[in-house]
């Protein structure tokens, strides 16, 4: 499983020959639209955590000359179904087995309006279990006790959380989320993009590090390999 950061909170997932997109907002992130070609990027699925802009911008763009498959809340898919995308809805607690592994859509605590207002269903995250590689993305969320059911049936091999507190989990919380869900390594996302969310690199790796974890800071457009 080949995991690739291209900022906030968008990643390309690449697991049994299968090409996924997370959360695509790179045209509109001044940190990523100059390194990150959204005219080249493959992929057969969308997933979509919420329907906030920062985790939708590019997703029609991208869905229109690949053809991938929407993956989301039942809401948040229906609201693309009706533009003519290809979707597969989901709901909280639900698993479905894809051609590339078993996605389930867990909990998040945090809110999902579409850009105009609309309602985006209930925020979401994912566990993919791919290619004997396990990992949870939980998207935008604050700090939950719902965390813990996680290691319950799965048992991960990376935890992609979010540290730019203010909108979600700060470090400190990230911290505690990591023990929830079992898992010590983890790959930061959703800080620095915009003012509210900058965070200082070096002080959220060492807190990870005093807490006997890994903090992973990925450069946007760089990859690591489970
Ligand atoms: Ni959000
Ligand atoms: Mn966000």
């Amino acid at each position: 499983m080949k995991i690739t950061f291209y900022g906030q909170n968008s990643l390309a997932i690449e697991v049994s020959g299968k090409h996924i997109i997370v959360d695509p907002f790179i045209s509109g992130n001044p940190l990523a639209k100059d390194k990150v070609d959204i005219s080249v990027l493959k992929a057969d699925y969308i997933l979509l955590t919420h329907a906030h802009q920062d985790h939708i911008l590019d997703v029609e763009t991208i869905a229109k000359r690949t053809d991938a498959t929407i993956v989301s809340n039942y809401e948040i898919a229906m609201h693309y179904q009706d533009k003519g995308f290809k979707v597969h809805p989901m709901n909280h607690g639900g698993n479905w087995k894809f051609d590339f592994g078993n996605v389930k859509y867990v909990n998040a605590v945090h809110t999902s309006s579409f850009p105009d207002g609309s309602y985006g269903g209930q925020p979401g995250g994912f566990v993919i279990e791919g290619e004997h590689k396990n990992i949870y993305i939980a998207g935008d969320t604050a700090l939950t006790m719902d965390m813990k059911l996680i290691p319950m049936s799965t048992k991960l091999d990376l935890a992609i959380l979010p540290i730019g507190d203010n909108f979600t989990m700060g470090i400190d919380d990230a911290i505690l989320a990591s023990d929830f869900v079992e898992c010590d390594k983890v790959l930061g996302v959703h800080y620095d993009t915009f003012g509210y969310i900058e965070i200082d690199h070096e002080e959220a790796k060492k807190k990870f590090y005093d807490a006997e974890k890994d903090l992973m800071l990925l450069e946007i457009g760089a990859s690591i390999e489970l």
